[in-house]
């Protein structure tokens, strides 16, 4: 699939825009605070129902506005289709596909496959876990449109579970509430836990050679899943530490403490990798991300390079740009020296200036 072109009004610091991509590298460049990120965000919320930058709907529309619009008109098996999002100041955002309105959010994940980079997601090894939980989440809610369900429903369980624990202080009696809460969470928990095992085995097949390829076979990469508990066990572990949850009034059991380990070469990389290797891993990652979506959706994801070419030595830009020849990239930068001096390829240039295009070829 690819993006034909985006529209915005009243969103962030443009007023207006209307731009047509190439199929190829588009690449947006312009000195700092000018707009580049802006231009990646909208499409990227517009494919996920969210900012990359966890921004709320409110934050996005231009000062002084109530409302924002995003379009993109997008082509997928050779059939034009028009996206519609309308932000608003006070209400939840209406969305629209050829002029549908959609209700659930999971109507609209994997219509647009993006896959967003920035040089934070090449920390996504040396962070703490709920990184990886939050890249497991937005990956698998784009694979798999029931994912979504089960987490959402999960995580809501689980709120209340937590709410519960806290009550029981004070209202003791309410203790035989509990179990029916354990039986949903380990209901939707268990589906969470299987879908995530899935992913991560499927993603192990696609990773290995990649990684292989980037190191120049010096570095053998193994991902592993690291879940809390056991989805056959999880009621009995859940009742085993009722008393410690009752104690800390919350959950200490679940798929909300799984983690992944990146084992390179026998090492856990998360501890013991040195930054090089922490940020190839990372990289090899992402890679294997545009190979998933091909694989299970049957379409090519669209890639947004935020920032990320600068933090790569040459090696590693060039085998990621040879990587994405066939998939539709936009890459925002501040300058066009790399590119020029090293004979990058792109389709298409805009330059970007206090929230106008100036210069596009
Ligand atoms: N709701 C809003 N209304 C108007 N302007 C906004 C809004 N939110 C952000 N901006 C403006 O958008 C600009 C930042 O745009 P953006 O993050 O896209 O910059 P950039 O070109 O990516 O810069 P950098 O190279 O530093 O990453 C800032 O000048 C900021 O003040
Ligand atoms: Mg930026």
């Amino acid at each position: 699939m690819f993006i034909k072109s985006l529209e915005l009004k009243n969103y962030r610091n443009y007023e207006q825009l209307s731009m047509n991509f190439a199929g190829g590298t588009n690449l947006l460049y312009g000195d700092n605070a000018q707009g580049k990120t802006n231009i990646v965000e909208a499409i990227y919320l517009a494919a996920t129902t969210k900012s990359h930058r966890g921004s709320k709907d409110r934050e996005i529309i231009q000062f002084h506005h109530d409302e924002a619009h995003i379009r993109i008109h997008y082509e997928k098996q050779d059939i034009m289709h028009q996206l519609d999002m309308h932000l608003k100041k006070n209400r939840v955002k209406g969305v629209a596909i050829d002029r549908i309105p959609i209700r659930k959010s999971s109507d609209l994940l994997g219509q647009i496959p993006v896959i967003f980079f920035s040089p934070e997601d090449l920390k996504i090894i040396k962070n703490g876990p709920s990184e990886r939980r939050k890249f497991l989440d937005i990956e698998l809610s784009q694979l798999e449109r029931l994912y979504l369900y089960h987490l959402t429903k999960y995580n809501k369980i689980l709120m209340q579970r937590n709410n519960l624990l806290k009550q029981l202080k004070f209202q003791p009696n309410l203790v035989d509430t509990l179990e029916f809460w354990d039986l949903q969470l380990v209901k939707y928990g268990s589906e969470v836990i299987r879908y995530r095992r899935k992913f991560i085995d499927h993603l192990n097949m696609i990773i290995k050679q990649i990684h292989r390829k980037l190191t120049g076979n010096r570095e053998e990469i193994q991902l592993e899943y690291e879940n809390n508990v056991e989805y056959d066990i999880f009621l009995t572990e859940l009742n085993k530490k009722r008393s410690i949850d009752l104690k800390y009034t919350t959950t200490s059991i679940g798929p909300h403490r799984d983690d992944i380990s990146f084992i390179v070469n026998g090492i856990d990389i998360r501890k013991f990798g040195s930054q090089g290797q922490q940020r190839t891993a990372a990289l090899s990652l992402k890679l294997s991300q545009i190979q998933l979506v091909k694989e299970v959706l049957h379409d090519t994801p669209v890639l947004l390079l935020d920032d990320v070419l600068s933090e790569l030595d040459s090696n590693r830009k060039i085998y990621l740009l040879e990587s994405i020849k066939d998939t539709q990239t936009f890459i925002t930068c501040t300058g066009l020296d790399e590119f020029i001096s090293q004979h990058l390829p792109v389709q298409r240039m805009f330059q970007i200036k206090e929230g106008k295009i100036i210069k596009q070829n």
